[in-house]
């Protein structure tokens, strides 16, 4: 599928069909042959070749122990001063964390105990409801707003709510949102930051599609805000290089949440894979370029998505995000139900993520992954409003 020049460069252009196919992860493996998958949050892409490198020469040393060593928050902090303008990543306050919802569950254990509320902006991530559930705390539910933004009446209300029985409360941020794209402004996450303060809430971000920004958009770490001292956030490679399957993540602690942070367990670092951890290195490091490839490709497919949909399906609303790979589609005046995704899937033979899992606001939604090569998006919506017609 691979054009000249910069297409050429473009990673969403790499693989055919028949390549994808042979792909053994969950994407690709999930759903019969007939069915087109745009459903979790993998990319149709080729490892970059940095990250390939680095694996491969790892492989070839026979570098297969445990994790070590600062390699992973010092390429952060390089990246982080590079792209986001923020040099306060101090690697002494960093922990290795096996993943990023792993990271969270040890996240939640320093700042609360069992039983504890933990407030979310929902719809949102649907693992945020099981890790919750599974670290023994309970979801509080903050709707967002209008233009799916942060209602901050809707949270100071959460807030109330989550701090109602006097004990600790924690308010997972995503950072930038999954599955609007919204990317949270610095007066925004300012403003989170003192009403967290207020009520006692402590604020975890989740900040994994911070590298996947759309032109003209600026991703803020919650850390660097005035007000976010004794924040924790969440930070990866693996959206951005699509290192699911290279497991590694980075616990970062303001520096109010620098003792907190000394609490998470020798073993919880250790667990963290040590080839996850190289391929993570040489992503922040060394992958610069594949990902100003990608990013150029993503805008050219967010485009590519909303040109589609004005044109065969009108009546789904969709508000192009400014970051991540996802696309959050409003297909309720389709009339199908509370769950759309499940009737492309019959009659289309296109995989979307069901919108229900994402908590309150979810019905009738559903999350479309445009991570992939223009002519597989084409071939979905193609495929989305025939089962629309046969409808
Ligand atoms: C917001 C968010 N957090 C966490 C994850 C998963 O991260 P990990 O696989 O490192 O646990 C995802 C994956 O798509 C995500 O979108």
């Amino acid at each position: 599928m691979s054009g000249g020049g910069r297409d050429g460069m473009n990673p969403l252009r790499q693989l055919s069909l028949d390549q994808l196919r042979q792909r053994t992860s969950a994407k690709w493996r999930e759903y019969p042959d007939d069915v087109l998958p745009l459903w979790v949050a993998e990319m149709d892409v080729p490892l970059a070749e940095p990250v390939a490198r680095a694996i491969t020469d790892a492989v070839a040393r026979g570098d297969t122990g445990y994790a070590a060593g600062t390699a992973y928050p010092q390429a952060l902090a390089e990246f982080a001063r590079r792209r986001w303008g923020w040099d306060g990543l101090a690697l002494e306050r960093t922990a290795l964390v096996p993943d990023v919802m792993h990271g969270v569950m040890e996240a939640l254990r320093l700042v609360t105990e069992p039983g504890c509320a933990v407030v979310v902006n929902c719809p949102v991530y649907p693992p945020f409801y099981a890790f919750v559930a599974h670290a023994d705390r309970r979801i509080v539910e903050a709707p967002l707003g209008a233009e799916l933004r942060i209602d901050f009446g809707t949270l100071e209300d959460a807030f109330r709510r989550a701090r109602a029985d006097g004990r600790p409360a924690a308010y997972l941020l995503c950072n930038p949102h999954n599955p609007t794209g919204v990317v949270h402004t610095a007066d925004e996450l300012a403003a989170v930051a003192e009403l967290a303060e207020r009520h006692g809430v402590r604020v975890i971000a989740d900040e994994i599609h911070a590298p996947v920004v759309a032109g003209g958009a600026r991703f803020v770490p919650y850390l660097s805000v005035p007000g976010a001292e004794n924040g924790l956030s969440l930070m990866s490679a693996s959206k951005g290089w699509n290192l699911a399957g290279l497991r590694g993540a980075l616990l970062v602690a303001g520096p109010a949440a620098a003792g907190e942070l000394a609490r998470v367990p020798f073993e919880v670092s250790e667990s963290t894979s040590h080839l996850g951890v190289i391929a993570h290195t040489a992503a922040f490091r060394d992958g610069g370029e594949w990902l100003d490839a990608l990013l150029t490709g993503l805008d050219d497919n967010r485009r590519l998505l909303a040109a589609l949909l004005a044109e065969h399906l009108p009546a789904i609303r969709h508000r192009p995000g400014q970051a991540t790979y996802l696309a959050w589609l409003d297909c309720r005046a389709l009339g199908l139900g509370d769950d759309p995704a499940a009737v492309f899937l019959d009659r289309g033979r296109v995989a979307l993520t069901s919108g229900v899992a994402f908590g309150t606001g979810g019905a009738g939604h559903a999350r479309l992954n445009l991570a992939t090569a223009p002519e597989l998006l084409t071939e979905a919506v193609r495929r989305m409003a025939a089962a629309v017609t046969v409808a």
